[in-house]
């Protein structure tokens, strides 16, 4: 696959977001936010709660143009997006959730991606029959099936228990791996973010700014705990600063 080149860059300059407040005064929650991700990079912002993660997501995704700036997306611009709660169709069953989102995919694909989340059982099922766990599965899912250019996960393995959690992030990296796809990851766990990122971009204050951005060039597969250790030390290091 030759995704490659300028063409999958994603750009972000964020001048000003903010919201209006009860009281009529406007809250900035983001200001001079910039980074970049080249083709087929995974990154992942990291942050505390209510920095404002979830927002620049949705900003990048063109959900919400209500801010000072300029987001350049990938150019052919197909978007996969994990929210931060599943948000499936509910009158809809697993494989027409996928469907619906997908059309174009052929059902031997949708079948396979079924398969890889484990979720063959429950292809009928609809999403009030399923676990919080499942749910989220299927939205990872349903991301991965409109092969997308530009993929952006809200947190996807929250809440999930660790052995399952620990399944979902290595059939994240398998996905990325056999088929590169720029990527913004949101997550709190900065050993998550290390275990899965090629960049790490660290947000703190508020409004929320770039407080690092580290690029990790070790192999996903070659990271051991003890660089694990040292790139959390570095980390925190630079959120201090
Ligand atoms: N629609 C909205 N109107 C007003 N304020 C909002 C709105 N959405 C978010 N906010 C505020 O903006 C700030 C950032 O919210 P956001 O959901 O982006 O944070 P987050 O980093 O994703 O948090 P978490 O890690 O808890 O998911 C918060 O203070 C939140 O209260
Ligand atoms: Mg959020």
């Amino acid at each position: 696959m030759s995704r490659v080149g300028g063409l999958e860059r994603l750009d972000v300059r964020v001048a000003e977001k903010a919201y209006p407040s009860a009281t009529g005064a406007p809250v900035v929650v983001l200001r001079e936010l910039s980074f970049g991700l080249n083709a087929g990079e995974v990154g992942a912002l990291v942050g505390p709660s209510g920095c404002g993660k979830s927002t620049l997501l949705r900003l990048i995704a063109g959900l919400d143009v209500e801010f000072s700036g300029a987001i350049t997306r990938p150019a052919r611009g197909r978007l996969g997006m994990v929210f931060q709660e599943p948000r499936l169709l509910p009158w809809r069953s697993v494989i027409d959730n996928l469907r619906i989102a997908a059309p174009k995919a052929d059902g031997a694909a949708l079948d396979a991606l079924l398969d890889a989340f484990h979720l063959t059982a429950h292809r009928d099922h609809y999403p009030g029959e399923l676990s919080g766990g499942l749910a989220r599965r299927v939205a990872l899912a349903r991301a991965f099936a409109v092969e997308p250019e530009l993929l952006l996960l809200d947190e996807p393995f929250v809440s999930l228990d660790a052995a399952l959690a620990t399944r979902l992030r290595a059939e994240l990296i398998a996905m990325v791996e056999r088929s590169p796809v720029t990527t913004l990851l949101v997550t709190h766990d900065l050993d998550e973010a290390i275990m899965l990122a090629d960049r790490l971009i660290l947000l703190s204050g508020q409004p929320a700014r770039v407080a690092a951005d580290i690029a990790i060039r070790e192999k996903r597969g070659d990271r051991s705990p003890a660089l694990i250790a040292e790139i959390r030390a570095r980390a925190l290091a630079r959120i201090g600063d």
